[in-house]
């Protein structure tokens, strides 16, 4: 079972992940990060009204995750660490993936920020007809392997069909937020049907936030589960390392 520690925009930096990794997390990702001039100045609108962001210019975007990696794996050696990374083309998403030392670059087709979707990124992702197009080319041009995080459930897509999209592109794992509208636990049943026609390394995430959560999700059949929300604290309250 892979357990990841899921992005939390202006809250998973190497001093936050470095704190949590001890709870039993195999992978821990950094992010999200905006790589462009589009997508920062959307982060930039983002805290203007008052939400969590990281802020980096384009000069200085590159080395500091560059930093954060080095300064996770000078802590904990045997973990892996991910960049969960939101861009208009595939340029800087690629750059980032052939970081030093990276191990993983995450494609965020999950954000629903209004800045972001508004300029085509995110979950907007999502209706690109050139999606497959888009994970191929990344995963094409990079040294680290590639994850792509998704939301499921969202209007107007086919979550089992994109499940199959990204993996016929050349992701290494689809990482996805199983949310339901107006329900507060994941989608379970959506997760094992996902689960029983993929073959790409599926990480479930939403709503880990108990034991008996982590069993139900396990029990869909995933690789690897994720956990944000429950992590805030930079505290976990339950056990994920016997599984
Ligand atoms: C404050 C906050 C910031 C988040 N930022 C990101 C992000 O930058 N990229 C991303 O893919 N998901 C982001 N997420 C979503 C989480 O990674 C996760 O998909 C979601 O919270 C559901 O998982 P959970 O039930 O374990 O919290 C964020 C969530 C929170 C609460």
């Amino acid at each position: 079972m892979i357990r990841v520690v899921a992005p939390m925009a202006g809250i998973t930096n190497a001093e936050f992940l470095n704190k949590v990794i001890p709870y039993g997390f195999d992978v821990a990702t950094l992010g999200g990060y905006s790589l462009d001039a589009p997508t920062i100045d959307a982060s930039r609108k983002i805290i203007e009204r008052g939400r969590g962001e990281f802020d980096f210019p384009l000069n200085e975007i590159f080395s500091h995750i560059e930093n954060e990696v080095d300064s996770i794996k000078k802590v904990h050696k045997g973990v892996k660490v991910s960049a969960n990374v939101r861009a208009t083309t595939t340029r800087p998403i690629i750059d980032v993936g052939n970081i030093r030392d990276l191990d993983i670059v995450e494609i965020n087709c999950h954000c629903r920020q209004k800045e972001i979707m508004d300029i085509g990124c995110g979950q907007e992702m999502l209706n690109r007809q050139d999606l497959g197009d888009f994970i191929s080319e990344v995963a094409d041009n990079v040294d680290s392997e590639v994850s792509v995080k998704i939301r499921a459930n969202v209007e107007g897509t086919d979550t089992l069909e994109l499940a199959g999209l990204i993996e016929d592109a050349g992701a290494d794992y689809l990482h996805i937020d199983a949310m339901r509208k107006g329900v507060f636990e994941a989608d379970w049943k959506l997760l094992s049907e996902i689960c029983n026609n993929v073959n790409i390394k599926v990480i479930g995430n939403n709503s880990v936030n108990s034991q008996a959560n982590l069993q139900k999700m396990i029990d869909t059949g995933v690789d690897g589960f994720s956990i944000a929300r429950s992590l805030i604290s930079g505290k976990l309250d339950f056990d994920i390392a016997g599984f």
